[in-house]
């Protein structure tokens, strides 16, 4: 690559295990996630020099465990103020994997920008034996540096696959090919920096966001609720009661309940809780059956919480909020 032709690409830290370090290079999972700096991590791919001129921040150095919306949010205003500069041509920001999705998903929402954003991780700690770490973290760069990159969203890149943050879904506890993208599968593959894209997403994102970050200042609290036989229907009270605003039900199959949380939801909505209904499975639609109650789609219940807390923060309309589940 000329020297002209090399791209300016950010990386933004904020820990996980990517940047995790214990002991023992046999310490898989006793390890303390963030320790390491972006630096560092850095200095383990020196050749990443040849993909392009990195700069690179930590944001913040947590386990991702420890995320929260707030944290999202503030997050995707640095890499907005980032990516609105001209001399930053793409961004990588990492993070853990536990909340990866959630990240990923929320930055492809609020970041108005066709520029190339990967969000990165990694499931065995920078200081273990087969740290998947530094590998990936030099394919997000060559994914960031990558043209073909621009306009295709937020982009989830681990385990030599590039995956659209919408279906970008952790599926594996502990091994290292963990991501997958459940129905809609991978967009493209990343190997030893060489980059190859074979989809692109549909669903509307970044660029063509109506979720814009100056309108949002605070995050309506929603809550998850998991259905499981004989769930108790009185939790959705003791959401309502503690303030959330909306709730998301991870259903059975395409979207079931049972009567006793039926009657709770109808009784709640009509007190102006905003439901959304998904499923526990992992792929397959979910189906509203009651009046008011709106259909999650196929988001995951963690993918619905995150674009149901952007519509209410945004005010929108019972209608609209059910439009948004049917674009994004
Ligand atoms: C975390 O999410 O911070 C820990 C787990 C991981 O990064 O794989």
């Amino acid at each position: 690559m000329t020297e002209q032709a090399r791209k300016r690409i950010f990386v933004l830290g904020s820990g996980g295990t990517i940047a995790g370090l214990a002991a023992l290079p046999t310490d898989f999972f006793g390890y303390t996630a963030g320790a390491a700096g972006v630096e560092s991590l850095l200095c383990r791919i020196p050749e990443v020099a040849e993909l392009a001129e990195i700069s690179s921040e930590d944001f913040c150095s947590i386990a991702s465990e420890n995320a929260t919306p707030e944290l999202w949010l503030s997050l995707a205003r640095r890499a907005a103020e980032l990516l609105a500069d001209d001399a930053v041509d793409g961004l990588v920001v990492t993070s853990g994997t536990d909340t990866l999705e959630e990240l990923a998903y929320f930055l492809n929402l609020t970041l108005e920008t066709a520029k190339p954003v990967a969000v990165v991780g990694a499931m065995r700690p920078l200081s273990a034996y087969g740290t998947d770490g530094p590998v990936n973290l030099y394919n997000a760069v060559a994914v960031a540096a990558d043209d073909a990159s621009r306009g295709k969203g937020v982009l989830v890149v681990l385990n030599d696959t590039i995956i659209a943050a919408r279906d970008a879904v952790k599926q594996d506890a502990s091994r290292l090919h963990t991501f997958v993208g459940g129905d809609f599968g991978t967009l493209g593959y990343v190997m030893a920096g060489e980059v190859r894209f074979f989809a692109a997403p549909c669903s509307r994102h970044t660029y063509n966001s109506e979720f814009h970050l100056a309108d949002i200042h605070d995050l309506p609290p929603v809550d998850i609720f998991y259905m499981s036989g004989g769930a108790d229907a009185r939790l959705l009270n003791v959401m309502a009661d503690l303030g959330a605003s909306g709730v998301v039900v991870a259903g059975f199959g395409n979207g079931t309940f049972s009567d006793a949380v039926g009657e709770q939801l109808h009784e709640l909505m009509n007190e102006g809780l905003v439901c959304v209904v998904t499923s526990r499975c992992q792929t397959g639609q979910a189906r509203a059956t009651l009046p008011g109650l709106i259909s999650g789609g196929d988001l995951s219940p963690q993918k619905a919480r995150v674009l149901l807390m952007l519509a209410l923060a945004c005010n929108l309309s019972n209608e609209d909020i059910a439009r948004c589940f049917a674009e994004y």
